[in-house]
């Protein structure tokens, strides 16, 4: 496993690589790596000659200084998770400077309304830091393809309009939700929950799992006040959004319409900890 520091030492690395006719995977991280990540590394080592792990905990993604500072780092740990799993893998770990320069600052996306729906309503400023850093990280890779969990899944969507608007020649690659046994979408704040609130954690896929079934039969509107009400009788969750929207535009659905694809998105608190889910409907 090699890992770089330095963004010239890197584009060095991957120039070499290219030049030899290897393929590059990037899989863009904060750190804090789990079987979630890992199996970004296992489809981008499927699809591609070369994968780099990124690991960085970006700043600018942040809108709540002490959300950043709680953000569980564990550099050694994910190090020796990705040696132990894989034999060629190189990672780039850079500081904040290295990547941004001296100014640690967002720039200002226009995602034709993908970043003011759901997470963007209730983070400010979040897919503006996520677009800029994943800019960075693209511009200093230039992968040929870019491996992103659907758990993010309105992220997900945001990078697909970035790389549409910038031109900059990257597949984005969105790869399947990975779950703990009890359903409970993989993640790194799961590690931040009492076990109690864990096991609890689960209603979140039990309901979309419920939602799936109902939206074959009942309107939207009836579902999202089945949810709610659904939330208001539980003791350790509390929802913040439930809503049905288009896969594509994400705009809350008004009248399902056959051709369209549609998935539902919850997020919800477990205590302190934010936790957010989604699933694809059938229509
Ligand atoms: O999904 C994440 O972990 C982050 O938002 C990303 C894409 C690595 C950008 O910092």
């Amino acid at each position: 496993m090699q890992v770089f520091r330095e963004k010239e030492e890197v584009k060095k690395a991957i120039q070499k690589a290219k030049s030899e006719g290897r393929s590059i995977g990037l899989v863009p991280t904060m750190g804090a790596l789990h079987e979630g990540h890992l199996s970004l590394v296992e489809n981008a080592i499927k699809e591609t000659d070369q994968v780099i792990v990124s690991i960085f905990v970006n700043p600018t993604q942040f809108d709540n200084p002490e959300d950043l500072e709680k953000y569980p780092r564990t550099p050694d740990q994910d190090l020796q998770l990705l040696a132990d799993r894989f034999s060629n893998i190189w990672v780039f770990f850079p500081e904040a400077q290295e990547l941004y320069g001296n100014e640690i600052l967002s720039e200002n996306f226009d995602f034709d309304g993908l970043e003011t729906v759901m997470e963007g309503k209730y983070r400010s400023g979040h897919f503006d830091g996520v677009g800029t850093v994943v800019k960075h990280l693209f511009e200093t890779i230039t992968p040929h393809k870019a491996f992103f969990g659907e758990k993010d899944f309105q992220q997900l969507q945001i990078i697909r309009k970035l790389t549409h608007k910038t031109g900059l020649p990257v597949e984005i690659v969105g790869c399947p939700i990975l779950r703990e046994d009890s359903g409970l979408a993989r993640s790194s704040r799961n590690e931040r929950l009492s076990s109690q609130n864990r096991e609890k954690a689960a209603f979140i896929y039990e309901t979309l799992k419920e939602v799936q079934g109902l939206f074959g039969t009942e309107s939207a509107e009836y579902i999202e006040k089945w949810v709610k009400e659904r939330f208001e009788d539980h003791p350790y969750l509390k929802l913040e959004y439930f809503e049905i929207a288009d896969a594509q535009t994400l705009k809350k659905i008004n009248r399902k319409q056959s051709g369209n694809q549609y998935r539902a998105f919850i997020a919800a608190y477990a205590g302190d900890i934010r936790l957010i889910d989604n699933i694809a409907l059938d229509n």
